[in-house]
């Protein structure tokens, strides 16, 4: 009874959807459990890209059953839209293949126009949200006054819910912060369309996971985000309001405490993110336009939800090896290593110096502030020309390619199993 889960070691956007995609061919069940439409993974299968923000990746695999768990904040709107574009793909969906938990918490268009607003009034301290209303839908899960996927079971008295949530929004947007308010009457009629498509799905989670298990049957669970964006053990208080390291699976998905087979973490070649917050390895000029590209390729650093420039810097082994602690990571996935095909020298940040003190690992959980004081140590090692892109086996990588891999194990202790050397989909290589 298998359950391996799949997390981001980084700041989000570390390729997930690459090690989602491999691992999906051997499980039966791909489950979310945490985060909402602020997530964007790519899936590059032949020529068709798919850019999902809601569905598990996994759901691309004809035979894998797609769940959407309790952990998660889910726009119904975002969803029916992937569920056609999935379907225009050729991709089935049906409530076989894709269960929605009654317990997930919906955002409504109220919790956007709040996100944006309560971002934008923070000035220069703003934390650069995606603007998806992730944030206002978690707390209003957490002050009891949230709607639930299982409300919309009960059209009536979830109409009833749904205008008191949308009169409370209105009254924050005009009295606090001085906004429009919102159309209640077209959101309430929306809503009841999306209420109507979305019913057949819905499904108590918990029982059909722990079922799945006892039957043998493997669950993926696809993290969403990073471990350095966590509510708790993130750059707090630069981080998104949902539990996104591999503790976040149990309660995300209604299942039981288990064992667990496999803990990938998904880590970059090099370091990104969007939003604001420390980045203690992050590079200006040349070298980050070169990690960083142009944005005329879909696998540059862009944003794949709000199209941003990603900030770009050298690989963080403090964090990482601070990912590994409070995931229990066991395994890495190593993706864009070809990124850094054409560097003279590449640096690896290997420890901070702080207030005249070295430190190789973090005495803190991720505070922002503290973080902000690091300067990182950094150890030089040789780049590579090669292009990386033909190569199909790890013989195939120049040594200093080989080398660079092997000082990321030695410094995680951690094996790094796969290798991606290139956005298409079987462009991976691995160690074993
Ligand atoms: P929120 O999740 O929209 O509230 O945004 C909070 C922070 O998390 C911002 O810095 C976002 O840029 C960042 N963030 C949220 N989702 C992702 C993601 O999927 N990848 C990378 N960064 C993300």
């Amino acid at each position: 009874m298998p359950l391996d889960i799949v997390i981001g070691a980084q700041w989000g956007d570390e390729g997930k959807g690459r090690a989602v995609d491999l691992l999906s061919k051997s499980s039966q069940i791909v489950a979310r459990y945490n985060g909402g439409d602020n997530a964007g993974h790519t899936v590059t299968v032949g020529p068709k890209i798919y850019k999902l923000h809601l569905i598990p990746t996994g759901l691309i695999h004809p035979d894998v059953i797609g769940v959407i768990g309790c952990g998660m904040v889910l726009n119904p709107q975002t969803l029916v839209e992937e569920m056609d574009m999935l379907r225009r793909g050729g991709i089935k969906i049906n409530p076989e293949r894709l269960w929605i938990s009654d317990a997930v918490q919906l955002i409504t268009p109220g919790h956007r126009l709040l996100d944006r607003a309560q971002d934008a009034a923070l000035g220069n301290g703003k934390l650069g949200t995606t603007g998806r209303g992730i944030g206002p839908a978690y707390t209003d899960r957490a002050s009891r006054r949230g709607l639930r996927a299982g409300d919309i079971l009960d059209l009536e008295f979830f109409a009833g819910r749904l205008r008191a949530h949308l009169e409370q929004v209105n009254l924050t947007l005009t009295e606090s912060l001085k906004q429009p308010g919102i159309d209640i009457e077209y959101v309430l009629k929306e809503y009841m369309d999306y209420a109507v498509q979305l019913r057949p799905y819905i499904r108590r989670i918990g029982p059909l996971l722990q079922e799945a298990l006892k039957d043998g049957r493997t669950i993926l669970a696809e993290g969403a985000q990073g471990t350095l964006l966590d509510l708790d053990q993130g750059t707090y208080p630069y981080v998104t309001s949902s539990c996104t390291t591999a503790a976040g699976v149990f309660s995300g998905l209604g299942l039981g405490v288990q064992p667990v087979r496999a803990v990938v973490g998904v880590v970059k070649a090099f370091q990104t993110r969007v939003g604001a917050g420390p980045f203690p390895t992050e590079l200006q000029g040349d070298l980050a336009v070169f990690l960083r590209g142009t944005g005329a390729n879909p696998w540059d650093e862009f944003g794949t939800t709000t199209g941003r420039p990603r900030r770009v810097g050298w690989l963080d082994l403090v964090l990482l090896n601070y990912a590994r602690e409070v995931n229990g990571l066991n395994e890495l996935f190593l993706t864009k290593l070809d990124v850094l095909s054409g560097m003279k020298e590449v640096l690896v940040c290997v420890a901070y110096q702080r207030n005249g003190d070295t430190l190789t690992s973090l005495d803190f959980s991720g505070d922002a502030r503290m973080l902000d004081g690091c300067m990182p140590v950094y150890k030089t090692l040789p780049g590579w020309q090669e292009e990386l892109r033909g190569c199909t086996r790890w013989q195939d990588l120049p040594a200093a390619a080989q080398n660079y891999v092997k000082f990321i194990e030695e410094h995680t202790g951690l094996p790094v199993k796969t290798v991606s050397v290139g956005p298409e989909r079987d462009a991976l290589l691995y160690r074993d």
